[in-house]
């Protein structure tokens, strides 16, 4: 599947700013970003539900959509699967499933006992949507957009009417169950670390264009730039002298992951900062503690009044007010600042 170049306004609005995206078949991408960075839109317009302007959509080899060619939804091949589930109310299980696959060319009875059984919901055939859980009823949606065998499978927030618990539970269900139909599927997501334990590949967009595209190790570790490394995950900024592969800042001499040269901004993730006792005359002291159980974040001020947070194992004790010495481990991304005059 392939999106290149996309490009949707509403009115004055651009929704997609030139979107591209790669998918190969077999594989869960992620599509992540704030609200109302155009996620949704991208999804509609693979669905067809949307016509594009310019750029161009790809299906298992077959151009889609390109201006002024539009095929319609239903000869897609792509199954939707939506945050409210969509299910028909006053049909049961079985029927909600078979609802898709009118012109399935196979037995359509038995594919939707292959389906139902695929997503563990064998027995409630019979069953109303009203009848079930939250977790169920997502798992009717997943098999009835399984059901016709699409090429892409969509997935917009699917998971955001369920509470914490069942929702760790539900997507690693929705995990497999797309693992082991090999279904090649995008997750909309705002959340990042769904995002990042869920997928092979996680595509991140702002304002309508993608920013980067990288396995979700890598997105962490090496975002491409200040607004993707903040979106993701806790990010202390510091600014520093880059020669080469090395950078020297307020809190010393550090390794960086890429060559850069001259004024840059240093992201030094919290779980990288180890923080020491140290003797009263150390100008770095202990501001905040947040004690979350598994973990918890120690805010430093600096002697240059900069506030860096660490993020420790719950075993440490640290007092408000303690003097401290911080240490950098592992390499850190540097971005180049332009230079103002
Ligand atoms: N039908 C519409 N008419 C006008 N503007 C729209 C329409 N649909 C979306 N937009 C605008 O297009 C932009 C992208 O919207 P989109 O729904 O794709 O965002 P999103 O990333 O899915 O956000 P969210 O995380 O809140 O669901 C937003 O600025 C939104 O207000
Ligand atoms: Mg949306």
């Amino acid at each position: 599947m392939a999106v290149r170049n996309a490009v949707k306004h509403y009115g004055v609005v651009s929704a997609a700013r030139g979107v591209s995206l790669e998918l190969p078949k077999g594989q869960l991408m992620a599509l992540l970003g704030p609200s109302g960075c155009g996620k949704t839109t991208t999804l509609r317009l693979i669905a067809g539900f949307e016509r594009l302007e310019e750029g161009e959509i790809e299906i298992a080899g077959q151009v889609v959509a390109k201006p002024p060619f539009h095929l319609p939804p239903e000869r897609r091949r792509v199954g939707m699967v939506f945050q409210e589930y969509a299910l028909f109310p006053h049909l049961t299980v079985a029927q909600n499933v078979r609802f898709g696959l009118h012109s399935y060319p196979g037995d359509a009875a038995e594919r939707v006992a292959t389906v139902l059984s695929l997503v563990g919901l064998d027995g409630l055939e019979a069953r109303f949507p009203h009848e079930l859980s939250g977790g169920q009823q997502q798992r009717v949606a997943l098999a009835r957009a399984l059901a016709p065998e699409p090429e892409v499978i969509l997935l917009d927030e699917p998971f955001s009417n369920l509470d914490a618990g069942l929702r760790v539970r539900v997507r690693a269900e929705v995990r497999s169950i797309l693992r082991q139909a090999n279904a090649t599927a995008i997750f909309v997501t705002h959340d990042q670390e769904e995002a990042l334990s869920l997928v092979d590949i996680v595509a991140v967009l702002i304002d309508g264009e993608v920013r980067q595209v990288a396995r979700p190790q890598q997105l962490y570790q090496q975002p491409a730039d200040r607004e993707v490394a903040s979106f993701l995950g806790d990010a202390n900024f510091l600014v520093g002298t880059a020669t080469g592969r090395r950078v020297e800042c307020e809190l010393g001499s550090l390794e960086s992951i890429i060559e850069n040269q001259g004024t840059v901004d240093i992201l030094i993730r919290p779980e990288n900062v180890a923080v020491m006792p140290a003797a009263a005359d150390s100008p770095n002291r202990v501001r905040n503690i947040l004690f979350f159980g598994h973990d918890q974040l120690v805010t430093v001020q600096l002697g240059s009044g900069l506030l860096v947070d660490a993020r420790l194992g719950p075993m440490y004790h640290f007092a408000v007010g303690q003097p401290v010495q911080l240490r950098v481990e592992g390499p850190v991304m540097t971005y180049h600042r332009p230079t103002h005059a």
